[in-house]
């Protein structure tokens, strides 16, 4: 059965040094008797030192992105076989900022999503409309495109590595979430579209987290509702104490 997961995206924060502090400082904070999974992921040039401080801990390590080839001329990416050969099993693919900054079309990160699980990593995939989209309501369709497109083409066996994130894109960021209620709305409607692809035992099993503007006040109240498996969080996880406090609200 799926079990509450609570994540941490730093993005592009945190220096080797800071990162060293707010991985002792997550250590100490972080509780250690709650029945929550909980990743953290910072930039690519900590991830080993972040594996190695954290080995002895029930803290695990994800890469905030991923290239879809095996190697070759890619000049500054890195590949699945990198992260694995640091111990980095957990990989985020499809961040509503890959997609938007970055160019992330749904095909490329399906080839992501492919590669990822080529070398038996998990994913946590991203997806979530966008405000006009919402406004124009359009966010069920297009939430079961990006499903569809990134995700549609595993086998049901795959999904026992894969996790997913809705994130409205208008709440990353912004302070902006998404009422308790429309998260709710939402996450049943994705595992209704699983099960209507993949069947009851897929959809069960399918842990599925929100993100946008999650903090300790309100992370209670989302994760309450039957369909809210947890949360990725990322302006709130780079404080240790909101990071903590999320993490309890989880359990
Ligand atoms: P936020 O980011 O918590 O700062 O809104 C969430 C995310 O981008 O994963």
């Amino acid at each position: 059965m799926r079990h509450p997961i609570v994540a941490g995206n730093w993005k592009m924060n945190k220096n080797a040094e800071e990162t060293e502090d707010l991985l002792n400082d997550l250590i100490n904070q972080l509780p250690t008797d709650k029945e929550v999974e909980i990743i953290v992921a910072p930039t690519f040039i900590n991830l080993a030192s972040a594996v190695e401080h954290l080995e002895f801990t029930n803290i695990s390590v994800a890469a905030q992105n991923m290239h879809q080839a095996e190697n070759g001329a890619f000049t500054g990416e890195i590949s699945a076989d990198m992260l694995k050969s640091i111990g980095v099993h957990t990989v985020i693919l499809g961040h509503s900022e890959r997609r938007s900054l970055f160019g992330e079309t749904d095909a490329i990160i399906a080839a992501k999503v492919n590669q990822a699980l080529k070398y038996h990593m998990r994913v946590i995939f991203c997806f979530g409309e966008e405000l006009k989209e919402r406004q124009e309501k359009q966010h069920f369709a297009v939430v079961e495109n990006q499903l569809r497109n990134g995700l549609f083409q595993l086998e049901a066996t795959a999904w026992e590595n894969i996790v997913l994130a809705y994130e409205p894109v208008w709440a990353i960021g912004t302070g902006e979430t998404a009422s308790p209620e429309q998260a709710q709305e939402m996450h049943e409607f994705i595992r209704t579209t699983i099960r209507q692809q993949y069947g009851q035992e897929v959809a069960d099993n399918t842990a599925i987290l929100y993100g946008g503007s999650v903090k300790p006040d309100n992370a209670g109240e989302i994760f309450s509702k039957p369909d809210v498996d947890g949360g990725l969080i990322g302006g709130a996880a780079l404080k240790a104490a909101d990071f903590a406090a999320i993490v309890n609200a989880a359990g």
